[in-house]
Parts: C-alpha cells; structure tokens; sequence
C-alpha cells in the first residue's frame, strides 16, 4: 500500500492527497498490544464487548481475534458527524445493542474518540443497565479536541486534531478497507 495516495476524480476530496500517519504494521502491533492487556484485565471472566458501528468494526474483530480469554459481542450504532469532517454536536442512537449487561462486565470499542461526544453518551447509555464494570478501548484518540473530563482505559495512539481515514473510519461512507491510517491533506490551491 502507497504512503500516499491522490484521491482520484469523482471521489469526495478528489485531487487532494490521503497521507499516511500510521502503518497497517504499526495498527496490527498495537492491537495485540491492548489485546493482551484486555486478556490479562479480565482473567477468569466473560467480558461483553460491544463494538460501535461503523467505524470500530475493523478494530473490533482484530481486537477479539487476539484476545486469550472467552468473550461475548455486541454492536450498536450511532452517528454524530453525518457526513461530514465535523462533529454535528448531537448523537444520535441508529442501533442499540441486544445483550442484557445488567452486573456483566462490558468493554465498548470505539474507532476513534474526537469531542468525546460519543463516549459520553455511550457511557450514560451503559450505566443505566448497571454493569458490573464499564470500560472504553478506542482506537485513536485526539487529546486535543476531546474535553478534558473523559476517561479511556485503551487508547491505540494519539493523533492530533486532523481528519483522518482508514481502518474503518470514512470520509462520505467510503475509504474505511485502507489498512493504515491516513489523514485528508488538502493540497494548496
Ligand atoms: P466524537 O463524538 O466527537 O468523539 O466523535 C466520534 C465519532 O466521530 C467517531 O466514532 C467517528 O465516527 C467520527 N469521527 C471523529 N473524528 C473522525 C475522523 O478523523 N475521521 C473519521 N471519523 C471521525
């Protein structure tokens, strides 16, 4: 896969560049990495991990594969950027989950957290089912933009505060199979 790639015509951004900012072998390392730590946090027990569609769904079934102990999934889906490159400042619920977690111990897989919007409305959702233990995974994480009274247990990387792509994050519903991470680079006009 090119470190760089020209978004060609009748795509959205076309003639502009997706440059990589992590490799797909840096994204498979990492995973492991938090897997483990997820395998050894939860020892002896049956987490439900609950994957937040669409854009977690790539690092949730990487996650789940190198995880070593027994596990139950979950999806939900919800929206807060429409679909465009910013927070719409509202989220909405477009799928919840089926599982009972009421006294289970529940790990929600986020793609990335931004504003931080979306954790939170995910971890008012959760607690009202009482689970035993709540935790947050997410693949990348934009320190500078979330607000400051969130808390993540996993976070893949630090990014800053740029529209990225790949490992199943969209720009428009497309670009979400790029095994790598890319931001959106405008060129000069
Ligand atoms: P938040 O609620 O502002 O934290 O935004 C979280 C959601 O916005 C993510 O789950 C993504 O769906 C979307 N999002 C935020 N930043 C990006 C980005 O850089 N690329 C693609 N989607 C993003």
């Amino acid at each position: 896969m090119d470190s760089e790639i020209i978004i060609p015509q009748g795509f959205p951004f076309a003639g502009n560049k997706l440059e990589e900012i992590i490799s797909p072998d840096s994204v498979q390392k990492r995973v492991a990495e938090i897997a483990s730590e997820i395998s050894v946090m939860y020892q002896g027990k049956v987490p439900i991990i609950i994957g937040v569609l669409n854009g977690a769904f790539l690092f949730m079934a990487d996650l789940v594969r190198h995880l070593d102990i027994q596990f139950e999934v979950d999806f939900l889906k919800i929206d807060s950027y429409g679909d465009g490159t910013k927070s719409t400042g509202t989220v909405r619920l477009l799928k919840d989950i089926s599982a009972d977690i009421t006294g289970r111990h529940v790990v929600v897989v986020e793609d990335i957290v931004d504003t931080g919007l979306s954790l939170k409305f995910l971890k008012h959702r959760m607690e009202e089912a009482s689970p035993k233990s709540l935790r947050f995974a997410t693949f990348l994480y934009k320190p500078d933009v979330a607000s400051k009274d969130i808390s993540i247990d996993w976070a893949g990387f630090n990014i800053e505060d740029q529209f990225v792509v790949g490992y199943g994050l969209d720009l428009k519903q497309i670009y979400r199979g790029l095994p790598g991470i890319y931001a959106v680079k405008e060129e000069d006009k």
